[in-house]
């Protein structure tokens, strides 16, 4: 049913598995179209009561947005797939049955933007979170301007959306970025005692406490997917795609070398 997902259910708690492995579960347009698909079968299928999404392999939960994928994008193409990734996300961030990710690893770029779409998120204490993106000359383009900024606050997300540096798992706990850290063999575990707790509490409730917490951060564009900071990111997200140093920075990593950028 999925080509990039591997799904089970489990005592009604369904298990996404991003699974492109040999490319860090980088996140292309078939697992976008996965993943919509995904929260379409967690919103219609009643023995599905909540979800946890996470990586496949020991290394990375997502290391970003598949930079091969769309290092030759237009502008026009930039902002597309930015309000693509931002719908999907939205799609998470509202479903009725509570979503947890389970970081086992990377959540870099699109990978930490996918898990703060998630309504809380859980991490092995080998996880690693950051926005690298300005390495490669570009901004986060799934909401991550925003979410980080609503999760840690404006100066924290400042400085790792402009510095692109990765933080390591306790400090995503001290940030609040994480709500708990377990060794890599306990994650599973944790996340399916947390959901099994939350399922035993009344589903209308739990729905309706999605959608109020939402709301206290992201006022009535919660229900109108998102405000004018996902639309202003996406925009932005799309400029960086007519500068020299986005096509530098992605060709540089592409090729395994150290972006020299111009200000062009
Ligand atoms: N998009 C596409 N491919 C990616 C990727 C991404 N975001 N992240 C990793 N990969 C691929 C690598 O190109 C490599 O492929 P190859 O074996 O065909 O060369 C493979 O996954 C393994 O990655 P590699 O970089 O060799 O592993 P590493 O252990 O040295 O480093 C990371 C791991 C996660 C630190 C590094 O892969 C990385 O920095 N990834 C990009 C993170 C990023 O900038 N994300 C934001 C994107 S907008």
């Amino acid at each position: 049913m999925y080509t990039t997902l591997l799904t089970e259910k489990n005592n009604g708690i369904f298990i996404i598995t991003v699974n492109r492995p040999d490319k860090m579960n980088a996140l292309n347009k078939e697992v976008f179209n996965d993943l919509d698909k995904a929260m379409d079968e967690v919103k219609n299928d009643e023995s599905i009561k909540s979800v946890v999404i996470t990586g496949a392999g020991a290394k990375a939960f997502v290391a970003g947005a598949d930079i091969a994928e769309f290092s030759t994008f237009t502008k026009e193409e930039a902002i597309a797939l930015s309000k693509r990734g931002q719908q999907v996300f939205f799609k998470i961030e509202n479903s009725q049955k509570p979503v947890i990710a389970a970081v086992n690893g990377f959540a870099l770029g699109g990978g930490c933007e996918l898990a703060m779409a998630c309504h809380f998120r859980i991490c092995s204490d080998n996880a690693r979170f950051g926005q690298p993106e300005v390495n490669l000359g570009l901004i986060p383009g799934y909401g991550g301007t925003q979410r980080l900024t609503q999760l840690i606050g404006k100066g924290k997300s400042m400085e790792l959306n402009m510095t692109g540096q990765m933080i390591d798992a306790t400090e995503a706990l001290r940030l609040g970025l994480v709500n708990h850290v377990t060794a890599a063999d306990e994650l599973m575990n944790k996340a399916i005692e947390m959901l099994t707790l939350i399922q035993s509490k009344a589903p209308v409730a739990v729905g309706k406490i999605i959608t109020c917490v939402n709301i206290a951060v992201m006022g009535d564009s919660a229900f109108t997917n998102g405000t004018s900071g996902f639309e202003k990111e996406a925009e932005a997200f799309g400029e960086c795609f007519e500068t020299e140093d986005m096509k530098e920075g992605t060709q540089a990593f592409l090729e395994k070398r150290k972006a020299a950028f111009k200000g062009k």
